[in-house]
Parts: C-alpha cells; sequence; structure tokens
C-alpha cells in the first residue's frame, strides 16, 4: 500500500526531552503518526503519515459506546553503529488481526502494518533515545468511527500508530514489584476476550489496580474466571516462577494474551540452561511452594515491562517475599539476554530483529 507522507510544518515539531532519565513511560509523543482508514466496500485505503495530532470525532462512534478498539505494544531501538532495530513486529501484527477477529474488526495486511510501522519510525529516529533502558514505543491502535448507536460492528476504522520515547514501565525502574493476588475481581472468563489486545479488559482491570495500590502493591495478578485458582497473568505482563532450572508459566488457555515477550523468554530458556513449562498454576500450591522456598524467583514479562522482577507476593492477607528484595540472578539473566539482542549488544541467533530503513 502507498503510503503518503505529509509535511511536517516547523511549528508542529515539538521540543524532545533532554534528560533521558525523566521519560516515564507513554507521556510523551512524537512529532508524527501514521493513520489508515478502512471503509466497508472500499477496504483499506488513504495511508499517510501526517502531523501528531487530535481527532475530531463524531460522539456517536461506536468505539465510544461498545468499545470496538484494539491495540498493540512494540518497541524500536538505536544500536551503536546507528542502525534501527524493531523486535518480532510480525508478531505483534499477527496478534493485532487476531484481537480485532475477536470483536469483527476488518484484518489489517501485515505488510501494511510493518511496513507502515517502519515508515514511521524511520522519518521520527531522530526521537529513539539511546540512554540504557530507554526505547521508542509503538502503540498501533484501531478504533471503529461510524457515529450509529445500533450495537453491529462499524462501517468504519481509523487504523493509527503513535510513537513515545520511554524509560521503564513502572515508576521505580528495574526494581521488584509488589503483587497482590486478585482473589474477587476477575479479568476474564473462559470463552471472553481475554486473549484479544482490547481496551475493554483494561479498563475493567482499573478498579483492582487501584484498590491493590491503596493496598501499597504495583500491579494485581489475576487468577482464572472460573474457579479463581489458577495463576493467569498480571496487569501488564505476563508472569513466570522459577523453581531452580525449572521455570513455569500458565498456559495460553485463550484467557490469557499470548505475549511477544513472554513467548521470546520461552524460546530462550533452553539456550541459558532453564526448561520451561506451561502448566496449570493453582495459587495455593504455588503460595506454599514459595514459603518452602521451592520457587527461587518471579518475573513479569512483556513489551512495555521488560523483563520486570516480582519481590513480593500477597494473596489473601498472606504476604510472602522472593529473593528478599533484590533482582535475582534468572531474572536478570532473561533481561540481559532479552535487551542486549533488542539493541545489538548480543548476537540474534532466532531472526528476531527486523531493520527500519
Ligand atoms: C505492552 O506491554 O506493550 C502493553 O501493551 C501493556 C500495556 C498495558 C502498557
Amino acid at each position: 500500500m502507498d503510503i503518503k507522507v505529509h509535511s511536517l510544518p516547523a511549528e508542529k515539531m515539538k521540543e524532545k526531552i533532554k534528560d533521558e532519565s525523566q521519560l516515564g513511560f507513554g507521556r510523551i509523543f512524537t512529532d508524527r503518526m501514521l493513520m489508515v482508514e478502512w471503509k466497508a466496500g472500499q477496504g483499506w485505503c488513504d495511508a499517510r503519515i501526517e502531523p501528531y495530532a487530535p481527532f475530531v470525532l463524531d460522539p456517536a462512534c461506536t468505539v465510544f459506546h461498545y468499545a470496538q478498539e484494539i491495540f498493540e505494544g512494540l518497541k524500536a531501538y538505536k544500536w551503536a553503529d546507528g542502525r534501527v532495530a524493531l523486535f518480532r513486529p510480525e508478531m505483534n501484527a499477527r496478534r493485532f488481526n487476531q484481537s480485532g477477529d475477536r470483536i469483527c474488526m476488518p484484518a489489517l495486511p501485515e505488510e501494511t502494518f510493518i511496513d507502515g510501522i517502519k515508515k514511521l519510525v524511520e522519518l521520527e529516529k531522530g526521537w529513539i533515545p539511546t540512554a540504557p533502558g530507554t526505547s521508542l514505543y509503538i502503540r498501533p491502535t484501531m478504533i471503529a468511527v461510524e457515529p450509529v448507536l445500533g450495537v453491529h460492528p462499524s462501517n468504519h476504522y481509523y487504523f493509527y500508530a503513535i510513537l513515545s520515547p520511554v524509560g521503564a514501565y513502572y515508576a521505580a525502574g528495574f526494581k521488584p514489584v509488589s503483587i497482590l493476588v486478585e482473589d474477587h475481581y476477575v479479568r476474564a472468563v473462559p470463552g471472553g476476550t481475554g486473549e484479544a489486545k482490547t481496551g475493554g479488559n483494561y479498563a475493567s482491570s482499573l478498579k483492582a489496580g487501584m484498590e491493590a495500590k491503596k493496598k501499597g502493591y504495583d500491579q494485581v495478578l489475576w487468577l482464572d474466571g472460573r474457579e479463581r485458582r489458577y495463576i493467569e497473568e498480571v496487569g501488564a505482563m505476563n508472569i513466570f516462577f522459577a523453581y531452580g532450572k525449572k521455570i513455569v508459566t500458565a498456559p495460553l488457555n485463550g484467557s490469557i494474551l499470548s505475549g511477544v515477550t513472554r513467548d521470546s523468554v520461552i524460546r530462550l530458556a533452553p539456550t541459558l540452561g532453564y526448561e520451561v513449562e506451561e502448566c496449570q498454576i493453582d495459587v495455593n500450591d504455588l503460595m506454599a511452594d514459595i514459603r518452602a522456598g521451592k520457587v527461587t524467583e518471579a518475573f513479569g514479562s512483556g513489551t512495555a515491562a521488560v523483563i520486570t522482577p516480582v519481590g513480593k507476593l500477597c494473596y489473601k492477607d498472606e504476604v510472602l517475599s522472593l529473593t528478599g528484595g533484590q533482582v535475582g540472578e534468572i531474572t536478570q539473566k532473561f533481561y540481559d539476554t532479552l535487551t542486549g539482542i533488542q539493541t545489538g549488544r548480543l548476537p540474534d541467533e532466532f531472526g528476531w530483529v527486523q531493520f527500519v530503513g
């Protein structure tokens, strides 16, 4: 698809942040965005890169009423040799369409997703931060913009991608987070939308997240929606528990997100000397194993979260600590290996990197 590049008037160019330690996560946006529209009877059309700007949308649009929305998250990295790398963007393109299929949105050709993002990142590469732990976060999104109140799939969509120079997702940086196991609210149920990256899943997680924050926890760990017994995922990441050389994580059962970083951890593990088992994890067994010292470490994985150490877990008022508040050795190894591949410090033996330009 031909992508037109609109000019960027000098007055629309923003000042870049100078101190990269102050980036935070997702508060600053670059000068341009990618836009492609889909119209019934016409399909995908009018692909363009234009100055970043607010949308003017009819208040009746489907997205505002029935949450027909999906999104993705991936990152661009500037390597020491000046090249710009994306990490496994084809995985995001595929998952984007899987999410869209679940809520009746049109499939976007994977090459439009990837080529559009590459072209946008190439134009905006001056925004990619280079301090350790920073990157350019890419947020592809699709929203339903037909202004009609009937509950049915929209006949008009915007696909767009915006870019945000970011530091660590958690304010404290690469430090252990504390997690509350949520035993009242649920995130997803079998047959629901848990596997889709759709905004509604995150809206429905906010209340539990706020209640956990009030109790002093960074995030909640969701249990399955049927029995509230099996580990699923954490607010913004998948989760792994290490039993020495064996690492366990919840299986892709249809209600958890199929994380790109999760998959990368599973594929990297044997090369680092670990065995990964995707299995149902009963929270009661898990707590007993932490108590008994069998679980040596826990960490989350996600594009935004990268590899995040888990230092504390609370379930039904019992608080158990892991690795004494330090970053565990296994967690550190996965963090170093993954970020090493992403930033070109380590060889890309899996062919995960795609260059821009
Ligand atoms: C990501 O890791 O890219 C995500 O989409 C999680 C998000 C809710 C920050």
